[in-house]
């Protein structure tokens, strides 16, 4: 690092972070924190989606193209679920002004720009802050454009290893992404982590069907694109037994929406 004052996104970060990071220790490039100066593990085996998710010119096209018309077809043409999903993720998590929210894989963005003004100051009150992480640096790059914020940090990050101390955040969420990432559950460990007592937590991924026939073709044709299935008590489950509180689920289609709380001890 040169000699000059850390970066409002680099002093916004510091508080959250481990102690192996300072603020002048944050790397602060095209308007994100690169918390991944090197290749995460793994990634020489990176599937087919997560090599798109990665290509430049994917970013624009799946905020405005992929991402409305794919997630949409995948809630089964639930409309009215799909134009509320921004407004009820914010209610799930329980977001208002001074909260501390991380959206998980963020992509370009898409939720955490609704998150960061959930969280922004109200009245003479202390704005909240809303952090935005994903490996992919085009989508980096289109979220800072698209879904900047004055309370809104992006940062590469690897979400199985999560760069933030323990009990970091009033809120977490992961979007779209679990169901592409080879370790999911290591990231909804790491989630779990970083929030508070009493913190929120939401997730949306796949949801496999329930008649075998169908699922072994989904695990077959999916799978060779690197997109997992998650049976319908899969994720539920798995909070559960690490103690996670107040779970609840909805279905759409082949999505599944799943929500719960961090216990208070
Ligand atoms: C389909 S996008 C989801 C974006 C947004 N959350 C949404 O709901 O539209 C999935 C994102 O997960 C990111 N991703 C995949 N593996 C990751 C990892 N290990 N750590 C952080 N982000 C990851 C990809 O780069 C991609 O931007």
């Amino acid at each position: 690092m040169d000699g000059s004052a850390p970066s409002w996104q680099a002093r916004a970060l510091a508080p959250l972070l481990t102690d192996a990071w300072t603020d002048r220790l944050i790397p602060i490039t095209e308007g994100f924190a690169d918390l991944l100066p090197q290749e995460p593990p793994g990634t020489a085996g990176r599937s087919m989606t997560q090599w798109m998710m990665e290509f430049p010119l994917l970013a624009p096209i799946y905020e405005r193209i992929w991402r409305p018309a794919g997630v949409l077809a995948f809630m089964g043409l639930d409309v009215r679920h799909f134009r509320e999903e921004r407004a009820k993720t914010v209610r799930w998590l329980g977001l208002g002004p001074g909260d501390a929210v991380l959206d998980v894989a963020c992509g370009p963005g898409n939720f955490t720009g609704a998150f960061a003004d959930a969280v922004a100051a109200g009245g003479t009150g202390e704005a909240g802050i809303a952090v935005g992480v994903d490996v992919s640096v085009p989508m980096l790059r289109r979220a800072v454009a698209t879904n900047g914020r004055k309370n809104a940090v992006y940062a590469r990050a690897d979400a199985t290893r999560l760069p933030f101390r323990d009990g970091a955040f009033d809120a977490v969420s992961c979007y779209a992404a679990l169901y592409l990432i080879p370790e999911p559950f290591a990231v909804i460990d790491e989630m779990i982590r970083v929030l508070r007592p009493g913190g929120r937590l939401a997730l949306m991924a796949s949801r496999a069907s329930r008649h075998g026939v169908v699922r072994g073709g989904q695990d077959r044709i999916l799978g060779a694109m690197g997109l997992r299935m998650f049976g319908l008590d899969e994720l539920t489950g798995h909070l559960a037994d690490r103690g996670m509180a107040s779970i609840e689920r909805e279905v759409h289609g082949v999505t599944q929406y799943v929500r719960a709380t961090a216990p208070r001890d």
